[in-house]
């Protein structure tokens, strides 16, 4: 036998006991690695005469044409091995029901802030966003609220630096400022967010939520905020009348600025939003101080518009029953696997935000 017929048949015997992907990267290697079988064939090409060089080099391209035909045709058998294998193993029964997942479980303030941004993006507000470490000037400054301001001690600031450079936004307000420096007016936008004061209690925690809501462009008047807000607090507590009390107010960065209370009753120990003779107090608004429009170079001979400032758990708390706020900070699974909402309940407009 010649040299590329042992070579042949020795091939043929050990790739019939080859069965995974290993063995098969080390016949290859014996056979055409470096000083592989077939390559040192190759090598010896060089010392023969120029007729039998030619025989024999188209035989050894021959064999060697042959051989890795035979390796690819083995590295398929043993991929469809292996996924066949991995088939009847990982059988899936589509007919079981499905399993109720009982981990994990959206925060009612994350579902909360989901059904907000569905309202508002319905009548053209986009969301936008800032950093929960402020300095004092986007904070207060820029907002009219000059270092020697008592607005400023009613926040309870947390400063994060001695000099009071830093702090942690007290408001969802300085987003205004971020917003109207960087692009031109009309703005539109909304902005929920964590927001930071010391205070604790049963109705206050040092880290909160508010919603930020700001509408700058020609025209704007009052009359468009309380309509906005008619709207909004409709939809979000999905009754279709609601008692509102504008209570003329005080903020440093609207004039002239109001509090909003929304009528309520008691009814069989549960709240029931809407109509009654109590009232709630829900949020802050009024129209954009002039003076914080200049400081973020706004014309306000063309440009003027409102804001409001949402407190988010409250409106949590009241539309589903929650009465401590502090239960919402102090991840207590029991808690949450009672008040969260599934993951896959995600909150739209038109599929009604909590009823389904
Ligand atoms: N930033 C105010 C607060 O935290 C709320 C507010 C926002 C009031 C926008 C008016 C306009 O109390």
């Amino acid at each position: 036998m010649s040299d590329l017929e042992k070579i042949n048949s020795s091939f043929k015997e050990k790739i019939s006991t080859v069965k995974s992907k290993d063995e098969l990267q080390n016949l290859k290697t014996e056979f055409f690695g470096k000083n592989g079988k077939i390559t040192s064939q190759f090598k010896n090409l060089g010392s023969l005469d120029l007729d039998k060089r030619k025989e024999f080099a188209s035989n050894i391209n021959k064999i060697k044409d042959d051989l890795s035909n035979q390796l690819e045709q083995k590295n398929l058998e043993i991929d469809t091995n292996e996924i066949n294998s991995k088939l009847k193993n990982e059988k899936v029964d589509v007919t079981l029901p499905i399993r109720p997942y009982r981990q994990g479980k959206i925060h009612p303030v994350s579902q909360v802030i989901d059904e907000i941004s569905s309202i508002f993006s319905e009548i053209g507000f986009s969301v936008a966003e800032g950093p929960d470490v402020e300095n004092e000037y986007n904070n207060f400054t820029a907002l009219n609220t000059p270092e020697d301001h008592p607005a400023r001690d009613m926040h309870d600031t947390f400063y994060l630096e001695k000099n009071k450079k830093l702090l942690l936004r007290t408001h969802t307000s300085p987003v205004q400022i971020r917003t109207m420096l960087k692009d031109k007016p009309p703005f539109k936008i909304i902005v929920p967010g964590r927001t930071y004061r010391c205070d604790s209690d049963q109705t206050h925690a040092p880290m909160f939520h508010q919603l930020e809501g700001l509408h700058i462009d020609k025209n704007i008047t009052m009359g468009h905020l309380k309509g906005c807000l008619d709207y909004f607090i409709k939809e979000f507590f999905e009754v279709k009348n609601v008692k509102m009390r504008f209570r003329p107010s005080h903020f440093p960065f609207t004039e002239p600025s109001a509090e909003v209370d929304i009528g309520y009753r008691i009814e069989n120990d549960k709240i029931v939003i809407g109509e009654g003779d109590k009232w709630l107090e829900v949020l802050g608004c009024g129209m954009v101080h002039p003076n914080v429009l200049k400081n973020v170079k706004i014309d306000t001979k063309k440009f003027q518009g409102f804001a409001f400032g949402i407190g988010i758990d409250r409106l949590a708390m009241l539309k589903y029953g929650i009465n401590d706020l502090r239960a919402f900070f102090e991840t207590d699974y029991r808690w949450l696997s009672h008040f969260g909402f599934d993951p896959l309940d995600v909150p739209t407009n038109y599929r009604g935000l909590s009823k389904w």
